[in-house]
């Protein structure tokens, strides 16, 4: 059984260190998957808009780089890596991929340590955070300090888990908990991830993850830093970001136009900027909510009820799923997101609002049988995983 969070003081670090679990481990000595990763991450720099050639000679500080996959790919195109990584339980692995792939001279230090204790004033090409700052207490000064390890045009990529584009997979993780709670059974359990295996597996199986089920399971469905307290937003970030005196460059998925169909010289100013990325960013909520893609080139941007409504139900999936004594039954679909939805007059979208509001009746049943097969029922909800990871990469002017 996977320890649950003790205390509301522990931190995701902690919660691996205990359970003895390698978030990401991919096992790149296969080269089906080295080929596999190698594509993924070329494809995420190409969402980016960073060009390959960009990394060669590079120097690059990454932090959390867990057993080192992504470092890997860095180095193999040439990168200059100094790697922190607090978790000591998967240096050893780190060390046996660099040496397989013969890759160690790329590696200029790494450091068993914490972005907060990082103190040195050498400066960066690139700094990356991948897959934790957004569960940090202090989050924000960290993104400052990440803005002051660069170089001036230096680039920084964070990833976080979306406020808004983990709605669908919260609300996969209150069908989990019900099903535990209807078997009596606690969320962290041999037999939760049997009941996730029945519920999940084959959407799973559609999704190109690059890590198994069982770790997606310990990673996302239980593991109580998925939840809306280590939700973050491009609006908090872009807030950050700017006074790190430091500008947005790129983000995958992408979704900003904000470059183009225009001329050149009509240059924006870095507030002009901001406030047109935030327009933008009203513009894509529904893409960032069910990860459909805008129909007809805009979505209709939502009211603040309606952002507010999709906050306390995610906030009251967190809070409420992964205590023991939580109350699962008084979680109801919003009405202000449902009438949202509808207003879009976009058929898969009214189709999607059909399914979750016939998914939540259902939960109230006290039969798992009938749970999952309704939710098997639901094609269209099935194949919908939001958008529940974002990466944002920005720059430091020149
Ligand atoms: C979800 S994993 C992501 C690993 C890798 N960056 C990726 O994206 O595949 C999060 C990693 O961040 C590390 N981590 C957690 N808290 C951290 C902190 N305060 N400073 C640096 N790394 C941290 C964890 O040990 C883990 O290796």
């Amino acid at each position: 059984m996977i320890q649950m969070t003790k205390s509301k003081e522990e931190s995701l670090l902690e919660y691996y260190q205990t359970n003895s679990i390698n978030p990401c481990i991919i096992p790149v000595e296969d080269e089906k998957v080295w080929e596999d990763h190698r594509i993924k991450r070329q494809n995420l720099y190409r969402h980016l808009m960073i060009p390959l050639n960009y990394f060669r000679n590079k120097s690059i500080l990454e932090f959390g780089c867990n057993s080192g996959e992504n470092a890997l790919y860095l180095a193999s195109i040439g990168a200059c890596l100094t790697l922190y990584e607090p978790n000591n339980q998967v240096i050893p692995r780190l060390k046996k991929i660099f040496t397989h792939f013969k890759l160690e001279q790329n590696i200029t230090d790494i450091y068993n340590k914490d972005i907060t204790s990082y103190s040195d004033d050498k400066r960066y090409n690139m700094v990356v955070a991948e897959g934790f700052l957004h569960t940090l207490k202090n989050r924000e000064r960290m993104l400052l300090k990440i803005g002051n390890m660069l170089v001036p045009g230096g680039l920084a990529i964070i990833s976080y888990d979306d406020k808004y584009g983990s709605m669908l997979e919260m609300i996969k993780i209150l069908l989990l908990c019900r099903l535990c709670q209807i078997r009596n059974v606690a969320l962290n359990s041999d037999h939760s991830l049997k009941l996730a295996n029945d519920l999940f597996r084959e959407d799973f199986k559609q999704l190109n993850a690059s890590r198994s089920f069982k770790s997606w399971w310990e990673d996302n469905l239980v593991n109580s830093h998925s939840s809306f307290q280590a939700f973050w937003s491009f609006k908090e970030i872009i807030n950050v970001i700017t006074q790190a005196n430091c500008s947005f460059y790129s983000s995958s998925p992408r979704w900003s136009n904000i470059d183009n169909y225009t001329w050149h010289k009509n240059v924006l100013t870095e507030n002009e900027r901001k406030q047109c990325l935030n327009d933008e960013w009203n513009n894509n909520f529904l893409f960032f909510l069910t990860g459909l893609q805008p129909k007809g080139g805009i979505n209709i941007a939502p009211t603040q009820t309606v952002i507010s409504a999709v906050e306390d139900l995610i906030k009251m999936i967190s809070e409420n799923c992964f205590s023991r004594q939580g109350n699962i039954g008084m979680i109801q679909y919003p009405e202000e997101l449902e009438r949202y939805m509808m207003k879009t007059n976009n058929p898969d979208v009214m189709l999607l609002n059909q399914s979750l509001k016939s998914l939540f009746k259902t939960i109230h049943t006290n039969d798992c049988e009938t749970i999952i097969n309704h939710y098997h029922s639901l094609r269209d909800l099935r194949k919908m995983w939001g958008t529940s990871l974002h990466y944002i990469c920005f720059s430091k002017p020149i």
